[in-house]
């Protein structure tokens, strides 16, 4: 079907404009009947604006528009005019003018939308997510989008200033462990044979170094089938990178002109480099996390010292298994917390894994306490200075054999109460790097050691004797990009040669059977003369939600699935027919 095409977007026209005579194409955002006129505000991705019908104008035409209804398409020409004095709407760019009707056509109708297309929406996620293409409509949902657009140019550019390639790598692959459960791929030609969608391309992208690409890139879906919080989905983009004959300064350095090129084109914000780097050990120790928020204050204090040997069993008993006894000063807030809200606060602390939690008021010079009986003035003392404390302030207090579950659980709360008492500059935006992880962990159900970041992951040069005698000690080479307090991006130095890349194995248990079978295409690719190498992947969907200063990473991906990895829109995942379960050699179980 023929219809006139637009000579603006709905989002163009301004005073200069007035006198022509225009055509616009877009959605029926709302309408109002108001003095025998009907008043429409046309919508499309650029904006709105506002048409007229009026009976005096073209009697004929504004009676067809009676029919008109919400999210009705159409085709309006007209002439634009300046708006009646004291009519004008300054909040919108088109507010000065409006278009007075000559004629219209109906592109299509609309049944009555589930939830009005407006960014104050109050229906369900649920059902904005079942019906996503019209949420996607949503002014707030567009601009979101359109930033992410934004920022995958920006990283276009970036990376193709800096010599970069851009290199796509296979989703049907072999399994690569990122530490999460891989969605698999059943195979129809070869019989109970599975690929495995990447968790991340980080195997090719070291085999590209090998073979001499030198500066890779890709912007790049992932999947993991994991447990789902508002800053994770199922599928998720990566933009992922590798750089051969590289220190892990050289990496900060180009990451960081990429964050700083970011912020500065989407939303004029400067950055000031280089970004602070932190070792784990002391985030951990100051902030009781290894992804620091900065926005705020209120670090953790470290009392063991002050607290050795007290007579009150919990420090005392805690310091004597090498544990820790940690602080954080809610500063000035001491009043707000009646002793209801401090027991609130201790359940908290208690479902964080902690026996419980110590509170003090600093008060007259000193502090009170239901346990300041047990303290020794000195100690007291001892607190009242460590902590900074002045008169007003609350101080809370953890202490536990397991130095790494008391200062999480306390950075936890410093997290927690920081939002609850709006500490937290939200116009801020501060970046870290946090880095020299512990290569492994120890896990006491399994009894074994597993790769803190990769198994990829190279060690400290200088730790790696430790690999033999305390490989709990042993650090490795590796960095995380942290900003506010997330998590945005994560990568290392790799291991480049094939011994070394054993010995890892080896030391996570794989037998060499399993090495060969799982990584011998690796071990195998490095005896080949791997360059020495290193990367990152950032977290783009987190980054987003950054730049447009939201928390769920659903409202920055056009068709998220839900918590329980779920696309409610078109029911995935579905059941498949049995002739497919047949030619995959796939039985279910009843
Ligand atoms: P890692 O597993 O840390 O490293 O992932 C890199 C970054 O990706 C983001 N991210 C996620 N975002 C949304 N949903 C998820 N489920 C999700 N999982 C991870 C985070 C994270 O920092 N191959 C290595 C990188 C490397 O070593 O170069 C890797 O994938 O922001």
């Amino acid at each position: 079907m023929q219809f006139t095409q637009r000579t603006h977007t709905c989002g163009a026209l301004r005073a200069a404009n007035t006198g022509e005579t225009v055509t616009l194409n877009g959605w029926v955002d709302g309408r109002r009947d108001l003095g025998g006129m009907i008043f429409i505000d046309l919508r499309d991705r650029y904006g709105l604006t506002q048409v007229v019908f009026a009976p005096q104008h073209n009697a004929e035409v504004h009676e067809q528009a009676h029919e008109l209804r919400s999210e009705y398409v159409l085709s309006v020409t007209g002439t634009v005019q300046a708006r009646p004095e004291g009519m004008a709407n300054d909040e919108m760019p088109t507010g000065g003018i409006e278009v007075i009707v000559d004629a219209f056509e109906i592109l299509n109708r609309s049944e009555i939308p589930p939830f009005e297309i407006e960014d104050d929406v109050d229906a369900y996620e649920d059902l904005r997510l079942k019906y996503r293409y019209l949420d996607l409509r949503r002014p707030v949902l567009q601009k979101n989008l359109l930033l992410r657009s934004k920022v995958y140019q920006v990283v276009h550019r970036y990376f193709d200033e800096h010599d970069f390639v851009e290199i796509e790598t296979p989703v049907l692959m072999k399994s690569t462990p990122e530490g999460a459960r891989d969605y698999l791929v059943p195979s129809r030609i070869h019989a109970g044979r599975f690929y495995a969608l990447p968790q991340s391309p980080q195997t090719y992208k070291q085999l590209l170094m090998v073979s001499g690409f030198d500066r890779y890139m890709q912007i790049v879906k992932c999947f993991r089938d994991e447990d789902l919080r508002a800053d994770r989905q199922p599928e998720f983009t990566q933009i992922d990178l590798e750089m051969s004959f590289v220190h892990a300064q050289d990496v900060y350095r180009l990451i960081e002109g990429l964050i700083q090129r970011m912020l500065k084109e989407t939303l004029d914000v400067d950055l000031e480099l280089p970004i602070p780097v932190m070792d784990y050990y002391e985030a951990l120790e100051r902030y009781g996390s290894d992804k620091p928020d900065l926005r705020f204050d209120m670090e953790l204090v470290t009392l063991s010292d002050v607290l050795r040997g007290a007579e009150f069993k919990v420090f005392s008993g805690a310091l004597e298994k090498d544990g820790i006894v940690s602080g954080i000063n809610v500063k000035g807030r001491a009043e707000e917390f009646s002793r209801k809200k401090l027991d609130e606060v201790t359940e908290r602390a208690k479902a964080l894994g902690m026996g419980g939690l110590v509170w003090m008021k600093a008060a007259d010079g000193g502090l009170t306490s239901p346990i300041a009986k047990f303290l020794s003035d000195e100690q007291l003392a001892g607190i009242r200075e460590s902590m900074a404390a002045e008169d007003g302030d609350l101080i809370l207090i953890v202490a536990d054999a397991r130095r790494k579950l008391a200062l999480e659980a306390l950075g936890t709360l410093r997290v927690e109460l920081a939002k609850e008492l709006d500490l937290v500059d939200r116009r801020a935006h501060r970046l870290l790097w946090v880095v020299d992880f512990p290569l492994f962990q120890w896990d006491d159900e399994t009894q074994r050691y597993y790769a803190e970041h990769h198994p990829f992951t190279g060690p400290k040069p200088e730790d790696i004797p430790l690999l033999d005698s305390d490989p709990l000690r042993a650090r490795a080479d590796c960095y995380d990009l942290v900003w506010n307090g997330s998590e945005v991006g994560s990568g290392s130095i790799r291991i480049h040669d094939s011994a070394l890349q054993a010995k890892i194995f080896s030391v996570l248990g794989l037998s060499e059977k399993e090495i060969e079978e799982k990584f011998g295409f690796l071990i195998n690719a490095f005896r080949y003369g791997a360059p020495p190498h290193g990367g990152i992947a950032l977290g783009l969907d987190r980054i987003i939600t950054l730049l447009a200063g939201i928390t769920s990473i659903r409202e920055v991906i056009a068709f998220p699935k839900t918590n329980s990895a779920l696309s409610l829109m078109d029911g995935a995942p579905s059941h498949p027919s049995a002739e497919q379960l047949k030619e995959l050699h796939i039985e279910l179980r009843k």
